[in-house]
């Protein structure tokens, strides 16, 4: 099977909050692909992030695509406020939907031209996801538990995307632990997105940072 050329995702979660322009202004310049933002509430993860207030502002600011990434309980409660607020993503957990909501948000998200992702915590299986891969525009893995950047990549998830690249044609992310050396083996695994955020925002020259991620997986 020919490449899919990857596309790389810096994660703002690990932008410096008082200085977000900078930040941003970087990842432009960087040629980053689109903008990650990681939507937390605090109930599904044990941490609280940001809101549908901060994607409407960054909206007004970038022409970077947001993919919004929510770890949140109650997704299909919030979809249409990051719709609103200028998502060009939403990725949604499994582990917080039924098939049926699944569904419904790929609806809502189609109607507003936006795409569905489809995201699996590294313990809960390939099998979770075979009811909704008709209607998501992108899988997203974890390769971290969720909730904190800076955690290590579980390697233990790359024979699972394995086989969800065998059986799926769209887009595959992969967010938690990503580096210059396992962006290589998420992209060997079928990877298109990389999701890295401690690793692009650690970096002294984060264009260098970005740049190397998509060689290493390319
Ligand atoms: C973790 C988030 C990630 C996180 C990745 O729950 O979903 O997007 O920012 O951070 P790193 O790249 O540092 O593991
Ligand atoms: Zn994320």
């Amino acid at each position: 099977m020919a490449e899919q050329p990857v596309r790389i995702a810096p994660s703002l979660l690990s932008a410096d909050f008082f200085c977000l322009e900078r930040d941003i202004r970087e990842m432009e310049r960087a040629e980053a692909d689109l903008l990650h933002i990681d939507v937390m509430d605090g109930h599904f993860v044990p941490n609280i992030t940001i809101g549908p207030l901060v994607v409407q502002c960054l909206k007004k600011q970038t022409k970077l695509p947001l993919d919004v990434h929510l770890m949140i309980t109650d997704p299909l409660f919030f979809l249409e406020a990051f719709l609103d607020a200028g998502a060009d993503m939403i990725t949604v957990h499994r582990e917080t939907c039924s098939d049926e909501q699944i569904r419904h948000a790929a609806e809502s998200v189609r109607a507003r031209g936006v795409l569905l992702g489809v995201s699996i915590n590294p313990a809960t299986p390939l099998q979770a996801l075979r009811s909704v891969l008709d209607v998501a525009d992108m899988i997203l893995m974890m390769s971290v538990n969720p909730g904190f950047g800076g955690q290590p990549f579980i390697a233990a998830v790359l024979p699972k995307m394995r086989e969800l690249r065998a059986a799926y044609t769209k887009d595959i992310s992969i967010d938690g632990g990503i580096n210059a050396q396992t962006a290589g083996l998420a992209r060997a695994a079928g990877a298109t997105i990389l999701v890295a955020g401690s690793y692009i925002f650690g970096a002294q020259d984060k264009r260098a940072a970005v740049r190397s991620l998509r060689q290493c997986s390319g």
